[in-house]
């Protein structure tokens, strides 16, 4: 029978949540407003350059990159093919944006001048832009041709044992940053897979924990359908 996990759309669907809010807040920020400056710098690269560990923006979009290669990449490659280069250069051309708009997050939040803040606001807006129009459309190519390629090469067993992989490494401050941003970007039937899954073979507290988080999360009327249907 052939495989039908998918290791990328479901996490690729609490990123594209987690960029589309941000993005609403760079746009409608006042960068003239001290404070809300530094709250919006803070969770876009809070300690990006230092622990790389908290739940801010870019340090997700970055582990991401890191997980995906560490544990996906490399057994995907053995089989051959060209496109683990290809996803392997973007994620090279996406840190790089990371890096930049975390400087220009720096330099903006320690200029005293608000008109040169308002003008600097503009820049990392656009410079924000650019990045997410590049990590949508590299996860887009990673669901639309590295999940058929790897439904070929592998079964279903290989791969709920990588997307284990890729969860245990996770610091569990991480682990659930991601889970807040992914439970309430699925949908009822993606949701119901999941818990069920999760169920089978996570501890009861590490279950618990995330139906609590799916609880305060998630919709309340899709909540309401996922505990119908799964029984959890
Ligand atoms: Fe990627
Ligand atoms: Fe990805």
């Amino acid at each position: 029978m052939a495989a039908t996990e998918d290791l990328f759309t479901p996490i690729h669907k609490g990123l594209r949540s987690m960029l589309y809010s941000l993005s609403t807040r760079l746009q409608t920020n006042d960068f003239a407003d001290a404070a809300s400056t530094q709250a919006l710098v803070t969770d876009l690269e809070n300690d990006f350059a230092v622990a790389r560990s908290a739940g801010c923006t870019l340090c997700v979009l970055a582990h991401h990159a890191t997980d995906e290669e560490d544990v996906i990449f490399g057994p995907v490659a053995k089989a051959g093919g060209s496109l683990v280069t290809t996803l392997i250069s973007e994620h090279h051309d996406l840190t790089r944006r990371e890096v930049e708009i975390a400087r220009a997050a720096h330099d903006l939040i320690s200029t005293t001048s608000a008109t040169s803040r308002v003008a600097a606001g503009v820049r990392l807006n656009q410079a924000a832009n650019e990045l997410f129009a590049a990590y949508v459309a590299h996860m887009n190519r990673e669901e639309t041709e590295l999940v058929p390629l790897m439904q070929g090469q592998f079964t279903d067993a290989e791969m709920v044992a990588m997307r284990g992989a890729i969860m245990a490494r996770m610091p569990p401050d991480r682990l659930f940053a991601i889970l807040g941003w992914m439970l309430p970007s699925l949908n009822v039937s993606e949701l119901s897979e999941l818990l069920t899954s999760v169920a089978k073979t996570a501890p009861p507290p590490l279950l618990k924990a995330i139906t609590e988080l799916g609880a305060a999360k998630v919709d309340p009327a899709r909540w309401r359908a996922v505990k119908l249907r799964t029984g959890l």
